[in-house]
């Protein structure tokens, strides 16, 4: 479905402002030295906004990467490199990562709640897991028209009914912060040290 998607993303997407994009940034507090997991990498979008870094990119679909590719190629400050992968099951050892970030991607994931476990287990302890999605309102379960709506936006791509406490419960991580983003409260951004 992403293959299919990716040559309109950057349009689809247009109406998410670099400020927003640049919050979520900031949240990882990256140093030149870090080691940045990104989780879904999608075109890359993010890449332009990124400090010196040593950046790894992941993604489940190859047509996304290669416009990624294209990005990374215009950002010689960021070491590293792209990669197909499931973020379900991530190739790479315990610990391997300073921060990792999830833009986007947790929503339309198969299994969100494996998707942070396995980003939980990829950071290091006292490093940070960035995310930047849409979910529901906190402290309630999801509305009759959000589950209504959910039934079309989850087909398309997208869950609208996840609640983070939910997907991290369990899991080494400690709330940071959480952020309205975008449309209200729509689009959040939740920063956490893994423990
Ligand atoms: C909504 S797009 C977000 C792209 C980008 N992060 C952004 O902010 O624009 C979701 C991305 O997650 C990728 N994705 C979905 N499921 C995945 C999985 N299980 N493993 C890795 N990437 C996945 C898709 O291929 C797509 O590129």
């Amino acid at each position: 479905m992403w293959d299919l998607y990716a040559p309109f993303y950057d349009l689809f997407t247009s109406a998410i402002p670099d400020r927003v994009r640049q919050a979520y940034v900031d949240a990882l507090r990256l140093s030149p030295a870090d080691r940045l997991l990104i989780i879904g990498i999608g075109t890359g979008q993010d890449i332009p906004l990124l400090p010196e870094s040593v950046l790894i990119g992941i993604d489940l679909s190859s047509a996304m990467l290669a416009r990624a590719a294209r990005r990374l190629r215009f950002s010689p400050r960021l070491r590293g490199g792209l990669a197909l992968m499931d973020a379900h099951d991530l190739g790479f050892p315990d610990a391997s990562f300073d921060r990792v970030l999830l833009p986007l991607v947790v929503a339309v994931a198969a299994e969100p709640r494996v998707l942070l476990r396995e980003a939980a287990r990829a950071c290091r302890k006292g490093g940070l897991v960035v995310m930047f999605d849409k979910f529901r309102p906190a402290g309630s379960p999801p509305s009759l028209p959000r589950r209504t709506l959910n039934l079309f936006s989850r087909t398309l791509a997208t869950d609208i009914t996840l609640d983070p406490a939910e997907l991290v419960r369990g899991l080494p991580l400690r709330l940071l912060s959480d952020e309205p983003a975008f449309l209200g409260r729509q689009f959040r951004i939740l920063a956490y040290e893994k423990t």
